[in-house]
């Protein structure tokens, strides 16, 4: 089905919202962004609406995380970026935030507040319960004309996702239309054997993700790392020590061990899973067989041991999907595990990364014109590859029905 693009919105001298996917990985303390890839990837989008009024709706993580802050310094690095001014406004729909966007003028930008201050926008909701929230009914009233260009939270059936393209005459901004399109290529013939490395601490989608590609035979093989295996491994019957089982307590991940379960005794031959990991003891890195984790030290990342047979089964692979990290790259003495199976990565063929986070280290590394594509979509690229139609892109092809 269709989607509007933005030419065909007409948007000259409109008020335009502009949902973007800002969020970044940042210094909690200091608030510093220390990735500014989105930041960079949704320029076009909003030079392509330079004579348009826009207003700016983004997030940056969610509630009860610590990098779950204002936008004051997210609207200073896009400043910076575009080169123009950005005007930060601290809230989100009240007056203050209404006469602001009433004061605009065609080529101004204004980012309002961290739209997951907002409640609403952190359930879940269909569409046609979306578009009654308060948030999508002030939201819509502000402006003319919705622009998605937030891939990366297109797998989310949140109010600003699939309650405003409901309520306004919509459109798809070119980063969404760039990652959709790029995307859908890996359905058409991706060479196999396709491998999906998924890692990091977003546990709950990428459990959901194992089973589907695996049940459905999109993927031959996955390889669990980061927090991900952490609950496969616990799953399979491992002590993983103390701090690392209460991460996955206070991340709520608990009832994910049990789904991680039923993935094994399914499909263990097909799902591979580190044999030795690495720990912070006295301050330094050491490394233990999976059967010896202590029990006072975190698992930080993969053991050199399991390193070698994780990049053989890449080198094999003629498809490598990789979403999310293998540990705590952010400290050198726990890189090593990402930076090694990232550079296997992108020697196979067809090379797909997705995450925010994880193209960072990929920039890092110097290494990203070696993928085939660094989706900035982490859980919205693999819901993407799952074949899933992705809730935004769903309400946007809703929304050129209703509004044409
Ligand atoms: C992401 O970084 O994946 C998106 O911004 C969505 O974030 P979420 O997983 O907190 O919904």
């Amino acid at each position: 089905m269709p989607i509007g693009t933005i030419q065909e919105l007409g948007c000259s001298g409109k008020t335009v919202l502009l949902r973007l996917d800002l969020n970044s990985p940042i210094d909690p303390a200091s608030h510093l962004i220390l990735d500014d890839k989105r930041f960079r990837e949704h320029l076009p989008t909003i030079r392509a609406l330079s004579d348009s009024r826009v207003v700016i709706v983004t997030h940056q993580s969610r509630p009860g995380k610590k990098d779950f802050t204002t936008l004051e310094s997210h609207a200073e690095k896009l400043e910076h970026l575009l080169g123009k001014p950005v005007t930060y406004i601290d809230s989100i729909f009240d007056r203050h935030a209404r006469e602001a966007v009433h004061a605009m003028k065609p080529g101004d930008v204004l980012m309002l507040e961290n739209v997951r201050f907002s409640a609403e926008e952190n359930l879940t909701l269909k569409p046609e319960e979306a578009k009654k929230t308060h948030l999508v009914k002030r939201l819509s009233a502000m402006a003319d004309f919705f622009v998605n260009d937030a891939f990366g939270t297109a797998h989310r059936s949140q109010p600003t996702v699939v309650g405003l393209p409901m309520v306004m005459r919509s459109a798809a901004g070119l980063l969404m239309e760039k990652e959709v399109s790029t995307l859908s290529k890996v359905f058409s013939g991706a060479p196999r054997p396709v491998c999906m490395v998924l890692g990091g601490t977003k546990v709950d989608d990428s459990i959901e993700v194992a089973a589907h590609v695996l049940e459905n035979g999109i993927a031959d093989q996955v390889i669990v790392i980061g927090v991900v295996a952490n609950v496969f491994l616990i799953a399979a019957g491992c002590d993983i020590g103390k701090p690392s089982t209460q991460l996955i307590a206070q991340l709520k991940y608990e009832p994910e061990i049990e789904k991680a379960k039923e993935i094994l005794a399914r499909y263990k031959d097909r799902v591979l899973m580190p044999e030795s990991v690495a720990v912070r003891q006295n301050n330094r890195r050491v490394e233990y067989p999976i059967s010896k984790i202590p029990h006072d030290a975190p698992v930080l990342d993969l053991g050199m041991d399991t390193l070698g047979s994780l990049k053989q089964a890449l080198k094999k692979s003629g498809t490598v999907v990789f979403n999310g990290p293998a540990g705590v790259f952010e400290d050198a003495d726990f890189a090593t595990g990402t930076y090694e199976l990232l550079r296997a990565a992108s020697k196979v063929e067809f090379s797909v990364v997705g995450g925010g986070h994880t193209a960072a280290v990929i920039e890092k590394l110097g290494i990203e014109k070696d993928f085939t594509h660094i989706s900035t979509g982490g859980g919205a690229c693999i819901e993407f590859l799952t074949g899933k139609k992705l809730p935004a892109v769903e309400a946007l092809e809703k929304s050129k029905q209703i509004f044409g």
